[in-house]
């Protein structure tokens, strides 16, 4: 069976109705052994390729106490180590102030503390008074220590286990669904970092279901049908939305309203883009406000789509905006979103993609970094130069800030004593199940349990 039928059967698999304890949100004991059991052993995204274009362009990443120091030393060859000073353990490159973390360009690193200094391979290459060691340093002594990293997707890697499996094997089947898609010749167009008062998986969780656009966003409830599915992919898992009678396309991101769905797609791009300013693009949202104009009254919905996509695909190519060619069948298997174990989300579609991630704030399981990157295919060179930039929550866009309005109040009601757990809907919110069973299987606690069912009299 190809992969496109593998995905497709997947859809047979429904979660069953579970409960899920709480823990995983609120207890600082479960905070503190995620380091351990989750954030010291999982691929984590730790930046884009296209950031460190140039050799000896570097970034760092933390996470929890620890920190990675990504470096390009060629071409094509991007590594990573651990962030500290092998002499007496200064962090080797301090994150500036307020910012999400270090970037930059140097072809040696000179710690601060006593001027040790490391080359691109890692390679210590002066310590200050070395004989004074008595010639009993060796080079595995001094050297930086690696960390496993790698690239795909057009992301940067890294995993702080030696040991672990290599990055493709634990990224399937997204990575094979996902690669159609050619998000590694994405750039972006904006992104944002945040801190939340909630758990990284209440933040990730606001996003990985379309359950909540009824009561979170009503407003778009004018344009289309928003219900939706989140099915487990091994790891990994994946959410979109049901197509009824309609084209079967419309499970995923670029995707028609209900009604007429020449005035309702016009307008659900307008409201889209200037409320939330993701999941589509200027080029897109152009068109869509000609199809009522172009074409007639009682157009099929699947011919209203067609030009939509195809208008847009060609003005695009016209200025050197090339979307790839994907099968509309595996489009519409692959969904609107994948959620990539543990933290990461990516939005995807021929052109645009939104990507959602999470971290822990400290061992504070009250608290997270939270971060919003949108990308979009761009002329050759013509990518705009952005940077990760801290906002306040009220500053995003204010479709975004109607999902932040939940965060902190989620957190604070699981804290209840008298809360009993998630129940989430097994069908629209099947991704937050397939989360928490794999988080179990990493955690070795916080299994969701099966809720008994009543026997009917
Ligand atoms: S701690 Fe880095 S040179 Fe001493
Ligand atoms: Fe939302």
């Amino acid at each position: 069976m190809g992969e496109v039928g593998r995905i497709a059967a997947a859809e047979e698999r429904a979660s069953k109705a579970v409960r899920i304890p709480v823990e995983a949100y609120v207890s600082e004991d479960y905070a503190r052994a995620e380091r351990d059991r989750l954030w010291r052993k999982v691929w984590l995204q730790a930046g884009r390729v296209e950031d460190i274009p140039e050799i000896g362009n570097f970034l760092t990443y933390d996470i929890l106490e620890d920190s990675v120091l990504i470096v390009r030393t060629g071409p094509d060859t991007i590594k990573a180590y651990w962030n500290v000073c092998s002499h007496r353990g200064r962090r080797l490159v301090d994150t500036p102030a307020g910012q999400r973390n270090a970037r930059g360009r140097k072809m040696n690193f000179v710690c601060g503390f006593h001027a040790w200094t490391f080359d691109l391979e890692g390679q210590c290459t002066f310590i200050q008074a070395q004989h004074e060691w008595g010639g009993a340093l060796r080079e595995e002594d001094t050297r930086l220590g690696p960390v496993r990293c790698d690239t795909w997707g057009g992301f940067i890697w890294v995993n702080l286990d030696p040991d672990c499996e290599p990055l493709r094997d634990y990224l399937e089947p997204a990575a094979t669904m996902l690669d159609p898609f050619e998000l590694q010749n994405m750039r972006p167009r904006w992104r944002f970092w945040t801190v939340f008062d909630c758990n990284w998986k209440v933040a990730l969780e606001a996003f990985n279901e379309t359950y909540h656009v009824p009561g979170t966003h009503p407003e778009f409830m004018a344009f289309g049908d928003f219900t939706g599915w989140g099915r487990p992919q091994g790891k990994h898992s994946h959410i979109g939305y049901d197509t009824g009678e309609g084209p079967k396309e419309n499970a995923s991101k670029l995707r028609l309203g209900a009604g007429d769905p020449r005035t309702t797609t016009a307008e659900m791009q307008k409201y889209t883009w200037e409320g939330v300013n993701t999941n589509t693009t200027q080029t897109l949202v152009d068109v869509a406000q000609t199809l009522p104009d172009v074409l007639p009254e009682g157009t099929p919905a699947g011919e209203v789509l067609k030009y939509w996509l195809d208008t847009a695909r060609a003005i695009d190519a016209e200025r050197g905006v090339v979307w790839p060619e994907v099968d509309p069948a595996h489009v519409a298997a692959s969904g609107t979103s994948w959620q990539i174990f543990p933290n990461q989300q990516i939005g995807h579609a021929v052109n645009n993609m939104l990507c959602y991630q999470a971290r822990p704030y400290g061992f504070d399981p009250g608290k997270c970094y939270f971060e919003v990157a949108v990308y979009e295919l761009y002329p050759d060179g013509q990518a705009p130069e952005t940077e990760w930039t801290f906002a306040e929550p009220e500053n995003f866009p204010h479709v975004l800030q109607q999902d932040f309005s939940n965060m902190a109040s989620v957190q604070q009601g699981m804290k209840n004593l008298g809360y009993r757990g998630n129940i989430p809907n097994p069908k629209a919110e099947g991704a937050v199940i397939s989360l928490h069973r794999n988080l179990a299987r990493y955690m070795g606690t916080g299994r969701p349990e099966p809720i008994a069912r009543r026997k009917v009299p």
